[in-house]
């Protein structure tokens, strides 16, 4: 039995990898922002398992949870950073980011962190659901956010760039035996940029979403990596070591979004030495 934690359980892929990992008998923690929809799947769940609600959109209520978390466990095997929101206008956070770029990627950053010297304890492994929609990414480093010209998929794309450059300056950084990896879980059938988005974006969105496979049958990759079947890849799809874009491999782009990344969130890692 593995403690696993994973965000964004209310709905998707989320709330699938919460129920089959829960079925197959292990310590599941789930994550999401809504107490009245947690409470909907309480009855679906045999213990042990908790319930933590979280608005991940808030740097204080992600801190807040990974400290509820870490009360409850001496130490977790396994992190999913799966939640993520599509807005389809221009949203920003309380903290005055640009919402995808809030959840996406600083709420993984802030998690990862917080709950870095738990998973230590178990060896862990962090599991950051990005997404082939990373491909038509390019990274600016003078523009991270999509905040004076918003686009819905340039964001989205961005942010999930974000995940996989987070994700390989993790494991060259910091000194840890925690590894991080990335997954694309396929297309998925979920309403994940349906519930935000309005008018021909929306039946874009909902009439592609329908060609994917189901939310539970995309949990299998997550379900080999947690199982150890595929092991030491850092971005993985349909069950097999994938291949970021060059974008995503580039050196400069991971130092880039590592040292912004840690000063606007003010944390700091322990480091390997050079
Ligand atoms: N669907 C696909 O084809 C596909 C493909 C590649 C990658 N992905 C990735 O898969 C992951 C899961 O997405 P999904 O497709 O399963 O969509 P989804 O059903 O919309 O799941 C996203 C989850 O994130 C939660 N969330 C959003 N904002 C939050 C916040 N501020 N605080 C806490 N939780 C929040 C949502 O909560 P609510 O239920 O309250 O909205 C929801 O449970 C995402 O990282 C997505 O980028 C999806």
């Amino acid at each position: 039995m593995k403690k696993i934690i994973i965000t964004g359980v209310t709905s998707g892929i989320g709330r699938a990898l919460l129920l089959r990992l829960n079925q197959e008998g292990h310590h599941v923690i789930g994550v999401a922002r809504s107490q009245e929809r947690l409470e909907i799947l309480r009855p679906l769940l045999k213990a042990p398992f908790d319930l933590i609600q979280a608005d991940l959109s808030q740097t204080k209520d992600v801190i807040q949870a990974a400290k509820d978390i870490m009360n409850l466990h001496e130490s977790i095997d396994v992190l999913i950073n799966n939640a993520a929101t599509v807005p389809g206008s221009l949203v920003l956070s309380e903290e005055g980011h640009e919402m995808q770029f809030q959840v996406n990627h600083l709420a993984v950053v802030t998690m990862t962190h917080t709950l870095l010297p738990t998973l230590e304890k178990a060896n862990g492994l962090i599991i950051t659901t990005s997404s082939d929609a990373h491909k038509p990414a390019k990274y600016h480093q003078d523009r991270l956010e999509r905040i004076k010209k918003y686009s819905l998929m340039g964001a989205y794309s961005e942010t999930k760039l974000y995940n996989l450059l987070f994700t390989k300056a993790f494991n060259r950084f910091v000194d840890t035996n925690v590894f991080a990896c990335a997954v694309h879980p396929g297309l998925v059938n979920t309403d994940l940029g349906g519930k935000d988005t309005k008018g021909m974006m929306q039946k874009v969105w909902r009439f592609l979403a329908r060609r994917g496979i189901t939310p539970e049958a995309s949990t299998q990759t997550y379900v080999d990596l947690i199982n150890g079947t595929l092991k030491d890849h850092e971005y993985v799809s349909d069950r097999k070591p994938s291949k970021p874009t060059k974008v995503a491999l580039n050196n400069s782009n991971q130092d880039h979004l590592w040292h912004h990344t840690n000063t606007l969130l003010n944390i700091k890692w322990k480091t390997k030495k050079a």
